[in-house]
């Protein structure tokens, strides 16, 4: 697990769209996994900039979600497809068959997993794979004492995310289960990702790096992973000794 810091939020954004536009130009036929929220924020709208003003050709990339809220329309602009549209895949001008998301509605959860996993094997796996934390350690929905050994599942919702997760919708919203990539996806992607910024991720990020890795706190997990790179700012990073950051 590689830990970079940069002194604020911006430049860390900057950074880490820098490493998806080299991944892209690299590979034109990538293929990415995105998370939502507030971290991958500032690295879309950077990344949709550094497209536009360098050119950068996105007609071959594809698109992968990495969870959504069960029960949540698309329309909803709390759901995890609707940002997607609006800060990547609209902005990046990706076709509709090249976009691969949850559908939080189905009736049928396991076949809509299975369905996803199935098509991440046949697009030939993630090459990068884009995560947010949450306060609890989770990654996607991978909540604590989360299976590692699952693929694509449907999860029952931790209660802080459920507290949390009010922040993304416009009223008061019931939230039970999630849908998610599972820790055997996060394992396969080629490079993690991981982004976190501001005071209030310092101490899930300092357990991240410090405390046992297990599944207690998910996001221990990434110091298994063979290629995560966990892209901070000065105060996510504020409670991280010395030794780690560079
Ligand atoms: C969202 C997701 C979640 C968030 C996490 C942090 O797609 O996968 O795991 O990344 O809850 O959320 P923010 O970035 O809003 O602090």
């Amino acid at each position: 697990m590689k830990i970079k810091v940069y002194p604020t939020s911006a430049l860390q954004s900057k950074a880490a769209a820098q490493v998806i536009a080299d991944q892209i130009r690299t590979k034109p036929d990538t293929v990415v996994c995105l998370a939502t929220g507030d971290s991958p924020f500032g690295t879309y709208r950077e990344l949709v900039r550094m497209v536009r003003d360098s050119h950068i050709d996105c007609s071959r990339l594809r698109v992968f979600g990495l969870d959504e809220w069960v029960g949540i329309p698309p329309d909803n602009t709390g759901s995890c497809h609707y940002y997607l549209h609006e800060n990547f895949i609209r902005p990046l001008a990706i076709g509709n068959d090249r976009v691969y998301l949850f559908d939080g509605l189905s009736k049928d959860l396991s076949g809509e997993c299975s369905r996803m996993t199935e098509a991440i094997r046949h697009a030939g796996g993630i090459d990068i794979m884009i995560v947010g934390i949450g306060m609890n350690g989770h990654i996607g929905f991978n909540e604590p004492g989360v299976d590692v050994n699952l693929w694509a599942h449907a999860i029952e919702l931790d209660e802080i995310t459920k507290t949390v997760g009010q922040k993304y919708f416009q009223s008061a919203t019931p939230l039970s289960k999630g849908i998610t990539q599972g820790f055997q996806q996060v394992f396969a992607a080629r490079t993690l990702m991981m982004l976190a910024h501001g005071k209030k991720k310092a101490s899930i990020i300092r357990q991240t790096a410090e405390a046992p890795v297990g599944i207690a706190i998910p996001s221990t997990l990434l110091r298994q992973h063979k290629n995560s790179l966990i892209m901070l700012d000065e105060e996510a990073a504020s409670e991280l000794a010395p030794s780690l950051r560079n």
